[in-house]
């Protein structure tokens, strides 16, 4: 079966075809990032507006690169929320006049599900159970996921999500939107004996729930003391990204190891934005082959967002016999 991906939530448009026999038959991502940059964020109706301009050509140009016809599908699977609401609605609005055009089923899928499922595109896979550590611009959350559809919260962040963290730190010091892969390229020639220290939100405590408001603000402490002494130049904004990320990596790799040895478990995945972090990779990597546990993740275009991820939960759904009514409403706020 075929099943064509639609993922519109925020300022990607993202367009796939998933063959449930043959695998990810193609793949397109269109990013607004240029549109926004000069906001320093997403603007919700300039994101609307473009998803509308974009998504039935990118359609059109994902069909021909697979050499199919709008009648070799059997499903189109939209996302259905969270995000923004303008933005959704233009991929659902889409996503659905064409499968009720073409008398073939609609199915609604959650962003987070979306993400979390990403790392079965590739081809080193986890088997489930596993711990899932989904870490985007809007969600920070480590799940338990015992099969396709049963996913159990253990944690998540208080306040900021951790890409979001990123995003306010790069802003602060001049970078563009968004900001994580701009810190995480700086932090390349950081001096990890500059002296800078950071936190390690809530690792003090037990549990597996996050906050990354604190290290904001620590962060941002740390600028104007540096500008204060007049040494706000190339080397410290390294120096700063390297600290940040090291902190936040630290952070995550803590509350990662938490979860696997809380529920008995020797797979992680990470999945969103943040996972396409390097230093989160191969840090996570080392530290948890200590206690026999191995990651998994996407190739960097699929862990931020994209249309392959939205193609692949759905087609994992239509083959569990699901489909959504065509009155399905879109959610700006759902939990996983
Ligand atoms: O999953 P995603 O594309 O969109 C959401 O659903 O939020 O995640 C975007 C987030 C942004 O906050 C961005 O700064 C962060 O992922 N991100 C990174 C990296 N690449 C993207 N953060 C740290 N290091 C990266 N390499
Ligand atoms: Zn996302």
């Amino acid at each position: 079966m075929k099943v064509l991906g639609l993922e519109t939530s925020c300022d990607e448009t993202g367009i796939a075809i998933y063959d449930t026999d043959k695998g990810l038959l193609t793949h397109k991502i269109y990013t607004q990032i240029a549109q926004h940059a000069e906001y320093g964020g997403v603007v919700p109706e300039l994101a609307s507006r473009d998803h509308v301009r974009k998504t039935l050509p990118l359609i059109d140009e994902v069909l021909a690169e697979a050499k199919l016809n709008k009648a070799d599908l059997d499903a189109v699977a939209y996302t259905s929320g969270p995000g923004l609401v303008g933005a959704l609605m233009a991929g659902a609005t889409i996503g659905r006049s064409m499968a009720y055009s073409l008398g073939i089923p609609a199915l609604g899928v959650h962003h987070m599900e979306g993400h979390l499922l990403a790392p079965m595109l590739e081809e080193k896979q986890p088997k489930m159970p596993f711990i899932a550590l989904l870490v985007s611009g809007g969600h920070t959350q480590l799940v338990r996921v015992d099969s396709i559809g049963q996913y159990k919260l253990l944690g998540q962040s208080l306040d900021d999500a951790a890409g979001e963290a990123f995003d306010k730190a790069a802003k602060m010091i001049g970078l563009p939107y968004p900001g994580g892969p701009y810190i995480a390229k700086l932090a390349q020639t950081g001096n990890p004996d500059a002296g800078i220290k950071f936190p390690r939100p809530m690792t003090d405590r037990p549990g597996l729930d996050f906050s990354f408001s604190g290290l904001k603000t620590a962060f941002l402490t740390a600028v104007h003391d540096a500008l204060d002494r007049d040494a706000f130049n190339d080397q410290f904004q390294a120096d700063i990204a390297l600290a940040f990320e090291q902190a936040i990596v630290d952070t995550l790799v803590i509350k990662c190891r938490r979860a696997l040895e809380q529920e008995g478990l020797t797979q992680l995945i990470i999945a969103g934005g943040v996972s396409a972090n390097k230093r989160l990779q191969s840090q996570l990597e080392t530290q948890l082959a200590k206690i026999g546990a191995g990651v998994f993740y996407a190739r960097p275009e699929f862990c931020t967002d994209n249309g392959a991820m939205i193609a692949y939960a759905g087609a994992q759904r239509l083959l569990a016999g699901q489909h959504s009514p065509l009155n399905l409403s879109i959610r700006a706020r759902w939990p996983l």
